[in-house]
């Protein structure tokens, strides 16, 4: 349904279906099976000025928002979950600086993310806090112009390979989530270390690290916002990002369903091809009408988020819950359709299925993203009732 977007739009998408058409696809499943990070198609991302469209121009970004961040990704994604995610993690990491840096912060971090120079990572998640973010255990003590960060941080995505990390670590343990800061902490900085790489099932391609900080001096100046707003910070973040993850999934889901309906179109069985089945074809057309109800929720709640409408977290989270399940489903019946074939590594349709999982995972588990609706429901509910 391109018809429906601007030519702007038009040509963004255009120009991200080159880059997973000409640079992904040939590589996706070396990709995966070496879990190499993919530097020469971010470089190619950069090239066609992808890079960033999140960032207001103001900081050397394309002056978009979540939707067209979620347009690329959605065209990644359909050749590589893992391509896709590599680069939507960028927004994740650098949303607390958009949301809660000073001019400073902004023209100088934002500003190497947005231009492709720098890559960041996020790291709230740790081993023992994970769907429960307030409950987390890096501290930062104050020390005058510093803080003192240690802890241990789990599943940072994109570590490693990005330059720049936002920690979030609680300097006053007393408020519980409300003594959560938030901070910038380059790669190399002294008593910051990459730990133990994480073996995954998908998206392989995107490095996932524990990391951790051991009497790691931080200035003051590089704290993002003010001390407390940490958490937050993090939830605002987490509200913005979510469609990315969203289009991500219906990216998969598309490219699953794209490689199933060629696939059941020329695989011949009991005299007919498989799409001469009505068995089949109610199965495709189930999946076609889940993949277009998943793109234009996953659409609306970006264009929400980008609107600051109220209440953009519930759509968000609707999003980021339908896409994913609708990704799982729809690729887990592709490999089926394959049968055998989609069973083994010759063909790349399992991968599809392996990379949507996590899409159900981070960024909040779907049961997190219900707890999320349900919250806000009743609270729409409540403030009904003092109307
Ligand atoms: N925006 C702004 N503020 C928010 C907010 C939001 N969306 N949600 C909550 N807050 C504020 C609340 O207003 C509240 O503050 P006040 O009391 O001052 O009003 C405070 O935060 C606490 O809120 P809750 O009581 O709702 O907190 P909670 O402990 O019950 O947890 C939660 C809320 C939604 C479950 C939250 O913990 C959560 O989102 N958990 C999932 C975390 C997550 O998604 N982790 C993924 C990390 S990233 C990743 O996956 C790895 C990667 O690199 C890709």
């Amino acid at each position: 349904m391109d018809e429906l977007l601007t030519p702007q739009q038009r040509d963004l998408k255009a120009r991200a279906r080159e880059v997973a058409e000409k640079y992904i696809r040939p590589q996706a499943a070396e990709l995966d099976r070496e879990g190499r990070y993919p530097n020469e198609i971010m470089e190619k991302i950069s090239e066609y000025g992808l890079m960033g469209v999140w960032v207001p121009k103001e900081y050397g970004g394309g002056g978009g928002g979540v939707f067209d961040l979620c347009l690329i990704v959605e065209e990644l994604s359909k050749k590589c979950g893992g391509v896709g995610v590599t680069f939507a993690v960028n927004a994740l990491g650098s949303f607390p600086i958009l949301l809660g840096g000073n001019e400073e912060q902004k023209n100088t971090f934002l500003r190497d993310v947005a231009t492709g120079k720098k890559y960041i990572a996020f790291c709230l998640s740790e081993k023992e806090s994970g769907s429960d973010a307030g409950s987390l255990k890096t501290m930062a003590v104050r020390d005058g112009d510093h803080f003192i960060i240690n802890g241990d941080k789990k599943w940072t995505t994109n570590a490693n390979a990005a330059q720049l990390y936002t920690v979030f670590a609680n300097s006053n343990p007393d408020k519980g989530m409300r003594g959560i800061s938030a901070f910038l902490v380059e790669k190399g900085h002294p008593g910051f270390t990459i730990g133990k790489e994480e073996d995954k099932m998908g998206i392989r391609c995107v490095p996932v690290h524990e990391t951790h900080f051991n009497n790691c001096r931080i200035p003051v100046s590089q704290m993002l916002g003010r001390e407390g707003m940490g958490f937050m910070l993090a939830m605002a973040t987490l509200d913005r990002a979510r469609p990315g993850v969203a289009a991500q999934a219906l990216g998969l889901a598309q490219g699953a369903f794209d490689l199933a309906i060629d696939y059941a179109s020329k695989r011949r069985q009991f005299g007919s091809n498989l799409l001469g089945f009505q068995a089949l074809q109610f199965m495709l057309a189930d999946h076609a009408t889940q993949i277009e109800a998943a793109r234009q929720l996953v659409y609306t709640s970006a264009r929400a988020v980008d609107m600051g409408l109220k209440n953009f977290s519930k759509l968000s989270a609707m999003g980021k819950l339908f896409a994913s399940d609708v990704a799982m489903k729809v690729t887990t019946d592709a490999v089926q359709i394959f049968g055998g074939y989609g069973y083994c590594r010759d063909y790349p349709i399992e991968k599809y299925m392996r990379d949507a999982k996590i899409t159900q995972i981070y960024e909040g588990t779907n049961q997190i993203q219900r707890l999320v609706i349900a919250r806000t429901l009743i609270k729409e509910l409540a403030s009904k009732g003092e109307g």
